[in-house]
Parts: C-alpha cells; sequence; structure tokens
C-alpha cells in the first residue's frame, strides 16, 4: 500500500518501486471508479484543503481571468465548487463529470445558480454539445484520469468560439516521476497507469489510478489539437498556506505538484 505523496502524508507501508495494484480497482475508465470511492468526501473537503484553495485552484483562476457574461464549460467538474465560483462571477456554465455521484453533489452545491450539470467522459466526444458553443473552457485536475490527450483537446476545440480559452491543471509529470513510489521504474518518456492509496481524504483511503506522461506529450496533443499555448504556469503556493500546511508549503515552495496552461484556440 502507498499513501499519495502530493498529500503530504507519510507512507504506512513500502510497497517497493512497483505500483501498487489494488485488486478491487475497476479495470478500464479510472476517473470513475476513482472518484465513486470518495465523492462526498472529496466534496466536503475540496473547498478548504491547500492544495486546492491554496494551490491550483488560485493559479487556474488566475489564467482564467474575467468571465462575467461568458459561456463557460467545466469539464470534469467534480462537486462543482469551480463551477459555483464561475457562476457567482457572472458566468453561464455547463459542466460534466464521468462520476454519478459527482454529478449530483453538482447539481446540489450550484442549485439556484446559472449553472447545468451533465454527465459525460472527457475521454470520448461531447456529442451533447454543440461546436462553438463555450468562449471560456476549464478543466481542472481530471486530464490525468484520461489515457489520450489529444482527441479531448481536439472536443475541447470544437466546442469552444473562434478565440476561446482553454484553461486546464493537471500533475505536474516530473514530479509524479521522479518519487520512486509512483513511477515505478519506469521511463519518464513512457506513459504509464499508476494507482496510489491517497492520503488527505479520510478513511478508508481511496485507491485512486492516474496516467502520467511526459510534459512533450501533454503540449504536443494541445498544439497539434488546434491550441496556442498562452502561459505554462507551475505554481506557488498562496502564502497563506504557510501558518496552515507549513511542510506542504515548503515542499511546494520548493518544486510544482501541478501544472496549469492557458491556451487559445487558433482559427
Ligand atoms: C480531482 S477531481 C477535480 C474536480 C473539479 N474539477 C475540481 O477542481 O474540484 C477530478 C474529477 O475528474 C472526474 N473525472 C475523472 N475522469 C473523468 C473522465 N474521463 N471524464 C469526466 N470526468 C472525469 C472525476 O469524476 C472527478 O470529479
Amino acid at each position: 500500500m502507498q499513501n499519495d505523496p502530493r498529500t503530504n502524508a507519510p507512507a504506512t507501508s513500502d510497497a517497493g518501486i512497483e505500483p501498487a495494484r489494488d485488486p478491487d480497482a475497476a479495470p478500464g475508465l479510472p476517473g470513475r471508479a476513482n472518484y465513486t470511492q470518495f465523492a462526498q468526501r472529496y466534496a466536503q473537503m475540496a473547498p478548504e484543503k491547500p492544495h486546492n484553495a491554496l494551490y491550483e485552484r488560485p493559479a487556474t483562476a488566475a489564467l482564467l481571468g474575467e468571465v462575467a457574461g461568458l459561456d463557460v464549460l467545466d469539464a470534469g467538474c467534480g462537486p462543482g465548487i469551480v463551477s459555483a465560483e464561475l457562476a457567482r462571477a457572472g458566468a453561464r456554465v455547463h459542466a460534466f463529470d464521468v462520476t454519478p455521484a459527482m454529478v449530483e453533489l453538482a447539481r446540489s452545491h450550484c442549485a439556484g445558480l446559472p449553472v447545468e450539470v451533465a454527465q459525460g467522459d472527457l475521454g470520448q466526444p461531447f456529442a451533447w454539445l454543440a461546436e462553438g458553443r463555450f468562449e471560456r473552457i476549464v478543466c481542472s485536475l481530471a486530464l490525468d484520469y484520461v489515457e489520450h490527450l489529444a482527441p479531448t483537446f481536439a472536443e475541447f476545440r470544437r466546442v469552444a468560439r473562434p478565440g476561446a480559452l482553454l484553461v486546464f491543471s493537471m500533475a505536474h509529470p516530473m514530479r509524479d516521476w521522479i518519487d520512486t513510489r509512483t513511477h515505478g521504474g519506469r521511463s519518464y518518456f513512457e506513459t504509464t497507469r499508476f494507482g496510489l492509496h491517497w492520503a488527505g481524504f479520510g478513511e478508508p483511503k481511496p485507491y485512486v489510478e492516474a496516467y502520467r506522461r511526459p510534459l512533450a506529450d501533454i503540449v504536443n496533443a494541445l498544439t497539434a489539437s488546434g491550441w496556442a499555448i498562452e502561459q505554462l504556469v507551475e505554481p506557488q503556493p498562496r502564502p497563506e498556506m504557510k501558518a496552515v500546511a507549513p511542510r506542504l508549503h515548503a515542499e511546494l515552495a520548493q518544486a510544482p505538484a501541478f501544472l496549469c496552461v492557458r491556451a487559445r484556440r487558433l482559427p
């Protein structure tokens, strides 16, 4: 059993360098199996969790900028934390997620706001969405569960208006490779599917599988799909994190756990 090193919690035991394989893990789509285990706990904890609230969300929001009056897609919306923030900032939001429990949580969290929530898979065509619908697309911490990124970026382009912005965040590929508990002895240049028991979301620890791939594969899939990169951010923790999570602050001030990208749809 391994703990997620990104949560700053010590491993309870060392399974060696091979990634853990949970016998109960569902084959196929990892994202839904992951979050079905702890959707409710994620919804309760992510709004305040330092990794999200004082690290990823501010970095992604800064890249996204003003959204008032815009049509925004929140892809892989989880329990709707970002969707609600966007709607309160004046956006009309369409959100989707592959995990039914997350869809329900997002609907409940965004009740009364201009947010519609659907169930959908980032790894399949977004057949229910018309082309050219959105001026902004945000995809926070969900692409790590998609094996092939190019078709997803192509779908983002199809549903985006000319000149639209795509902002996404995902695990930093070097961060996940450099840790012997996650690289599994494999080359940085391979795409690997690995699993970890995440600490930081209570008990029982959810077993979470994700894909890790080289940075060039992320960048090249994006640009080959009709997007131009405007900014790539390796975020710094917010200064307030120092008081509430000093170890995590020190770790993230030393090396990034995530990367955040803003890209513009080419004509
Ligand atoms: C770390 S959570 C992030 C949720 C939300 N974006 C946020 O920032 O709070 C990852 C989300 O991605 C969703 N997800 C995983 N694989 C997916 C897929 N193939 N299609 C759509 N959503 C997916 C999960 O269900 C989960 O809600």
